[in-house]
């Protein structure tokens, strides 16, 4: 009997996808995914969008209308990091892009990789952070005298819609116990309204653990041993620090993969910056935005090529002859791609 048809064809449809390349190593780690995920056969086609420096120059502002509509019509993206020009008053490209496309949950894996040396073996922790609200409304104001005041915003609906998003997440992937991060013994308002969103969703999800930490306390354990935990909820401001500090206990930025997601759309990005230091000179680890891209595969529903892509990444990360300059090795960021490729 012949095959079906479907195991000869290629794939009927492919994913659109926004691929903002960035500025800095962002032209370098985003080729450098495109390239294996072409290899590996993942079904997309990339439509290009200007952000960051780049889209300063020539459209004014480093996060264009065309972008933002560009995703909104692909609704899945993939952006390598931007640099907003400092003290020039635009506004940051990624806090645009967060707002303007409603991103409101801040999506941050946390994994110990093989190969990539760490104190911690055995991390699998989930940081989710509230993307709209808290210090990062962006209402300030200069009250004279030498006095500015910054307003924390948190409102109930805000919290019960990451509180509902994280859970079914949960409900969905199998993850057991999450942990509420708060300051709220001293703002039991603006903290509070978290925490009572957080305990007021989590009574719809008996089968899953909850509990709650003061955020300081929350740094301290996490120092100490961050295996404690499973998955972590927090405000914006708080989910902002630790997600960047729990990333440095298990490699550093250069390894960690992101998503800003919303309803409607997701978009996933390398956490690192644009390294001016190493930029043009292929020495990048393009490892936070391939994550970063197989966490879109698995979104999008192709979890099977996720998981091949991330086994030939491991394998070359356990096998060590190709790891590059961050990771203690020697590897351009050419060959390490080359090594992955040679894997799939
Ligand atoms: P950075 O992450 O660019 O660099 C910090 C250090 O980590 C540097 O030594 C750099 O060489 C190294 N590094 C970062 N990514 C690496 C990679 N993939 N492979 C190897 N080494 C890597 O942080 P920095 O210097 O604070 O920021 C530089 C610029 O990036 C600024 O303009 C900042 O605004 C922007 N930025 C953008 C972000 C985004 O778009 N998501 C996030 C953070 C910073």
């Amino acid at each position: 009997m012949p095959p079906p048809l479907y195991l000869d064809s290629p794939p009927a449809m492919k994913y659109r996808v926004t691929l903002i390349k960035g500025d800095g190593i962002g032209p370098e780690v985003t080729a450098a995914t495109c390239r294996i995920l072409a290899a590996a056969g993942a079904p997309i086609e990339w439509e290009d969008a200007p952000g960051g420096a780049a889209a300063v120059a020539r459209y004014g502002v480093p996060m264009p209308q065309e972008t933002l509509d560009s995703i909104r019509r692909n609704r899945l993206g993939l952006k390598g990091p931007l640099e907003t020009p400092k003290g020039k008053g635009f506004r940051s490209a990624n806090v645009t892009l967060r707002q303007e496309l409603n991103l409101f949950c801040g999506y941050r894996p946390v994994r110990s990789l093989p190969g990539v040396k760490t104190p911690y073996p055995g991390v699998d922790l989930l940081v989710l952070r509230e993307n709209t609200e808290d210090l990062y409304a962006g209402i300030e104001h200069d009250l004279g005298r030498g006095t500015m005041m910054s307003l924390k915003v948190s409102t109930a609906a805000a919290g019960e819609r990451i509180a509902r998003w994280a859970f079914e997440h949960m409900r969905n992937h199998g993850r057991r116990r999450i942990t509420c991060c708060h300051k709220a013994t001293v703002m039991p308002l603006a903290d509070g309204a978290f925490l009572d969103a957080f305990r007021q969703i989590g009574e719809g999800y008996p089968f899953i653990a909850k509990d709650d930490v003061l955020v300081d306390n929350l740094a301290f354990q996490l120092a100490q041993d961050p295996t404690r935990f499973d998955t972590l909820l927090l405000q914006n401001l708080y989910g902002d620090i630790l997600s960047d500090l729990a990333a440095g206990l298990v490699g550093g930025l250069g390894v960690a993969p992101g998503a800003n997601i919303g309803d409607r759309v997701a978009v996933f990005e390398a956490v690192h910056g644009t390294a001016p230091d190493i930029a043009g000179q292929g020495k990048a680890n393009p490892l936070s935005v391939l994550l970063s891209a197989l966490l879109l595969l698995d979104y999008v529903g192709e979890t099977r090529l996720a998981e091949r892509i991330e086994r030939a990444v491991f394998d070359v990360l356990e096998a060590g002859a190709h790891l590059t300059g961050d990771l203690g090795g020697k590897a351009s960021t050419g060959q390490f791609t080359d090594a992955v490729i040679d894997r799939l």
